[in-house]
Order: structure tokens, then sequence, then C-alpha cells
């Protein structure tokens, strides 16, 4: 089966779009809100990550404050919703598509770099360190994301 389909979309512009092949069961609306929604929550877990990595490495009070701890589990938590969400309308299982799966260690990989980098790590030139390594884990989750390599 094509893993991808043609569609023309709903704006009536003509445009078209690749949408995954087994999302014929749904709108291409919701398929679309829901894609974008995520990578929306994609965009700005990377951007906040960046933000408390830099507070970090210049040892601002800012990073303790209330908002920083909380706000961040509240955007990973609409990011993994949609994560499913998108799974599921698109009918694409980790184990069966590569990708997915990919995307998955590597997700599991940044949230235990990430944690090093902003907490456990024990001086701040290792907090560097596991920083940059985040950075290039969540780089590797965008490339999987967009390219789907993979089985
Ligand atoms: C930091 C974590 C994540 C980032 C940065 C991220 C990023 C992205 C991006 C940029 C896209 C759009 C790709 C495109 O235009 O085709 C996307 C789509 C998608 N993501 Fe994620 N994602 C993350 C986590 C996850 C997780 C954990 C899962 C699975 C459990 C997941 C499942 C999906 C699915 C199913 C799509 C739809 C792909 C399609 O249209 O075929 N994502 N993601």
């Amino acid at each position: 089966m094509p893993r991808h389909r043609a569609c023309r979309a709903n704006s009536g512009e003509g445009a078209t779009l690749r949408i995954p092949a087994r999302t014929d069961h749904i709108s291409v609306n919701s398929y679309l809100l829901i894609k974008n929604l995520h990578i929306g929550f994609a965009l700005l877990s990377l951007a906040g990550f960046t933000l408390r990595g830099f507070w970090m490495l210049t040892e601002s009070a800012l990073l303790q404050a209330r908002a920083t701890r909380v706000l961040p589990h509240i955007n990973d938590t609409l990011l993994l919703a949609s994560a499913i969400w998108l799974v599921v309308i698109t009918r694409q299982y980790p184990l069966l598509v590569g990708w997915v799966t990919i995307k998955i260690g590597l997700l599991l990989l940044y949230i235990g770099f990430g944690t090093m980098a902003l907490k456990r790590g024990k001086t701040r030139k290792s907090r560097a360190v596991y920083f940059v390594v985040s950075l290039l884990t969540i780089a590797g989750i965008f490339t999987a994301a967009l390219t789907k390599p993979g089985w």
C-alpha cells in the first residue's frame, strides 16, 4: 500500500497535500488540525527547553520560578496527547512503523538527558554537555518526523 495519498485541500485553492494513506476514515481537516497543534507543541517544547538551558548556563533564578517548573509539564502533556491522537488516527503504530518507534526511543533519551541537563547533572560543565546532547536528540526527533525513515 502506498504510504501517502494526494489530496485536494479544502481551501478551494487547489493545493495538493501529502497525507498518510491510512487517514481515509477521518476528515483531512481534523488530521491537519491535530498535526499542526502537535508541531506547535513540539516547537514550544524546543523553545522552552532552550530557554531553560540558557537559564541553567547563566545560573538564573528564573530556572526555579513556579511558571518555569509548571508550564513545560502542561505543554509536554499536550504534545504527548496530540502524538497519541495522531498515532491512532493515522494508524501508524510504534513497533509497526519505524520512524514512530525511533521517535519514541529518542523522546525517552531526550527526557533522560534533559533531566540531567536542567536538574541532576553534578557540575555546570556536565549539565552543559547534557544540554547539548539533549538538543541533538530533539533535532533527531524532528529529523525522524520530517524524513520518516524506517521499515
Ligand atoms: C519532542 C517530541 C516530538 C517532536 C519534536 C515531534 C515532531 C513532529 C513533527 C515536526 C511532525 C510533522 C511531520 C510532518 O510534517 O509530516 C510530527 C508528526 C507526527 N508525530 Fe510527532 N513529534 C514528537 C513526539 C511524537 C511522539 C512521542 C509520537 C508517537 C507516540 C509522535 C507521533 C507523530 C505522528 C503519528 C505524526 C503524524 C505524521 C504523519 O502525518 O504521517 N510524535 N511530529
